[in-house]
């Protein structure tokens, strides 16, 4: 069979990224451009400053994903570019980008749901994983547990009710004074503090099991926070890091294990940004460990926000003849699972 070769591209927050991928399982570059330290100084993702850098800087990491890969825009079979969910303004620029470049050199556009690219770069570093498997998708903006049945087949089993696992790691991490991006820094600072010394909330949603809920568990956070500030008290910032650390992965581990014993799944994956919290994964190890269960992460450059994991996902919708018109449009709340056009 020959091989397919797409060239990726994501910009639906704040990377702007390229990436060759072959076969949806080989990846030959990943051009990565960060704002992140633009950001920093706001304390998140500002949009229209995203959407501005995107612009400045989409044609740059195209050149140099093709240049690094060693190949040229006639060697593609297919430009694959992030359509949804994400920020309007960044996903329009990849989008419009993707849509001139197809057009241009006369090849097939390939839309991709970026939850969808977050799940499939565990394809790029496990080349034997294949469905079905249990997901945990935690990442800035998403938290879901999803049965992937098939390429391109999901159900979601739970999803989050209010914040994303990321973005209460990145409010609590602003609340303790570490800044932004706060989930790496609460990694880090938890690495010196006792997970046992403060005992915050865990969540539990009767009528939707699989459900979670962050904000009930930010706002203890803060409430301590308050408190011992009103009480003169110097807060250990390590150990609230660390407690609030292991109140968040208890409920992900703990939802994650019971789905996949009652759905039948002996493989459990997991991916997005917080998918590279150290505890996160030791959680989900030992748990795997005790049930019998095979557990899969990408590496931390493809569980943050990337276009290699764009370009796996296009590749099972190529082999589907999934294409998009020049009419494609980005869209921000795009559910996970709906087929295309979404
Ligand atoms: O997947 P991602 O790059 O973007 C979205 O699609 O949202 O995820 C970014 C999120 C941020 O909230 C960041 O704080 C979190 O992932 N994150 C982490 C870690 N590294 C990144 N959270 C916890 N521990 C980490 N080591
Ligand atoms: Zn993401």
């Amino acid at each position: 069979m020959k091989d397919i070769y797409i060239l990726a591209i994501e910009s639906s927050c704040d990377e702007t990224a390229a990436s060759v991928v072959v076969n949806g399982r080989e990846m030959l570059s990943n051009v990565i451009s960060s704002q992140v330290p633009l950001h920093t100084i706001y304390g998140g993702v500002v949009p229209e400053i995203a959407s501005r850098k995107h612009i400045e800087k989409i044609d740059y990491v195209v050149n140099e994903a093709l240049k690094t890969a060693g190949k040229e825009l006639k060697d593609m079979d297919a430009v694959a570019v992030t359509y949804g969910p994400g920020l309007v303004g960044a996903l329009l620029v990849g989008v419009g980008y993707a849509k001139a470049l197809a057009f241009g050199a006369g090849l097939p556009l390939i839309p991709v749901h970026h939850i969808e690219g977050h799940i499939s770069a565990n394809f790029i570093c496990h080349n034997t994983l294949e469905p079905p498997f249990m997901c945990l998708v935690v990442s800035g903006g998403h938290t879901h547990l999803v049965e992937v049945k098939d390429y391109g087949e999901y159900k979601i089993l739970g999803r989050t009710q209010d914040d994303a696992a990321g973005e209460a790691f990145d409010k609590v991490a602003r609340a303790i004074g570490l800044g932004y991006p706060g989930g790496p820094k609460i990694d880090k600072a938890a690495k010196e503090g006792n997970p046992d010394a403060y005992l915050f909330p865990r969540a539990k949603i009767s009528d939707s099991p699989y459900d979670f809920s962050f904000s009930g568990l930010k706002s203890a956070v803060l409430n301590f926070l308050n408190k011992e500030e009103m009480t003169g008290h110097t807060v250990n910032v390590p150990d609230v890091a660390a407690s609030f650390q292991k109140a968040v992965v208890d409920v992900l581990v703990s939802h994650t294990v019971e789905a996949a014993k009652e759905h039948g799944f002996k493989k459990i994956a997991l991916a997005g940004g917080v998918a590279s919290n150290s505890a996160l994964r030791e959680g989900m190890r030992l748990a795997c460990e005790k049930e019998g269960f095979e557990l899969f992460y990408p590496t931390p450059i493809l569980c943050t926000d990337n276009a290699a994991m764009i370009g796996s996902a296009a590749f099972y919708e190529f082999r589907k003849g999934i294409r998009a018109g020049l009419d494609l449009n980005a869209v921000p709340n795009l559910p996970l699972g709906s087929a295309f056009p979404g």
